[in-house]
């Protein structure tokens, strides 16, 4: 699966730029500034539908102008798709598929799958837990993309009972009906989260001791704010744990005015040769493992859809010591679009075909 071309239109520092990548190797090359990740981020954006730099839409728009467009071919094995989607400064955001708009913006998800690797990625492992959260949830949707539709729901429904407990109302009868839409839809979250772990687990150790250069065996941990072990079960079963852990929480939530429990307030993590990476492991360590969640969910993003993701790294080569770099360079994934993108060419250790990007443009 790959990116044909790529067509911007008032996309923040792009007014109009047309790309086409190479189905192999791209290196972005450009000073502080030129517009590198801006690009990667309009990628990510037709897989993903959200900026990667977590702000909101309207910050993708050019300055002084109305609409961002991004438009692209994408190639794969299945078949040649083109998107379509406008950003409006006003009223809601528009996306076309093969010229036919969708229903539902969610709708595309899955037409073309990404993995991106950004500098702060390298921190993945010692920030904050919601960061990981995202990771789980994100990796979720790139393997089923219907899982936006249950994280969602899970947020609405969060964002309700959280309403409700602000509100300061005591009538417990309106909780419980709030509380078994979160625990529903938590319980969806939670399975999927349990699945990902269960689907990139395989690749992680191998992954990690290609960069490491040594073997050593990494794990997901998963400690959660109710009482379960993650695993196999399913998801009405962790629906049901969920709201055992809201109602044996209620009192605490009715002062505290917000909800203490659920898989929003979950804390994934990594543990290498048997200690927890956040809280053990040293600097490079956690770093190691932070490329190695995501070379690995590349991979068994590529093995459990048959096609390998587009992958973007943004910056990372300049971020990493000389021998975690040249072990990343090896480690990357052949038969995969890769974007590369770097102020100093000379800290990227593969070759590919390189590209400028200066003044709004990419030669
Ligand atoms: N909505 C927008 N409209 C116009 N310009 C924007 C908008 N958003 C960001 N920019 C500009 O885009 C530029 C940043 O681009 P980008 O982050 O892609 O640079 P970069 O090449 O990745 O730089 P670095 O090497 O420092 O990471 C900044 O000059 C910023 O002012
Ligand atoms: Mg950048």
């Amino acid at each position: 699966m790959r990116v044909d071309w790529l067509s911007l239109l008032d996309y923040r520092s792009y007014h109009t730029l047309e790309w086409s990548p190479e189905p192999g190797v791209n290196l972005l090359i450009g000073s502080n500034g030129a517009g590198k990740t801006n690009l990667l981020e309009a990628i990510a954006y037709l897989s993903t539908l959200k900026s990667f730099r977590s702000v909101p839409d309207a910050a993708l728009i050019a300055d002084e102008t109305d609409a961002a467009v991004i438009r692209s071919g994408i190639t794969s094995e299945e078949r040649d798709r083109l998107i379509e989607i406008e950003i409006p400064s006003q009223g809601s955001r528009r996306t076309q598929v093969d010229k036919t708009r969708l229903k539902r913006t969610a709708d595309l998800l899955g037409v073309i799958r990404v993995v991106a690797f950004l500098p702060e990625d390298l921190d993945l492992v010692k920030r904050g837990p919601a960061y990981r959260r995202d990771l789980l949830d994100d990796i979720a949707v790139q393997l089923w993309p219907a899982a936006h539709l249950d994280q969602a729901e899970y947020e609405r429904s969060l964002r309700q009972r959280n309403a409700f407990l602000k509100a300061g109302d005591r009538d417990d009868v309106t909780l419980s009906v709030w509380d078994s839409r979160l625990a529903q839809a938590g319980g969806r979250v939670v399975a999927r989260r349990a699945r990902v772990v269960e689907t990139v687990t395989p690749a992680l150790s191998a992954a990690y001791a290609e960069i490491a250069g040594e073997a050593a065996e990494a794990v997901f941990t998963y400690r959660p704010t109710w009482d379960v072990e993650l695993g196999s079960a399913g998801a009405a079963d962790y629906a049901e744990l969920i709201a055992k852990g809201l109602e044996a929480s209620r009192r605490h939530d009715h002062e505290r005015r917000a909800t203490s429990v659920g898989p929003h307030r979950d804390e994934p993590g990594f543990a290498i040769d048997g200690h927890e990476a956040r809280t053990h492991g040293s600097q490079g360590e956690q770093r190691t493992m932070a490329l190695a969640v995501k070379l690995a969910a590349h991979r068994s993003i590529a093995d459990a859809t048959g096609e390998a993701p587009v992958l973007l790294l943004d910056d990372v080569f300049s971020e990493l010591d000389a021998k975690r770099s040249s072990a990343l360079g090896v480690a990357l994934p052949a038969g995969t679009q890769t974007i590369i993108s770097s102020a100093r060419p000379e800290d990227v250790p593969v070759s590919g075909r390189s590209w400028q990007v200066a003044d709004g443009a990419v030669r």
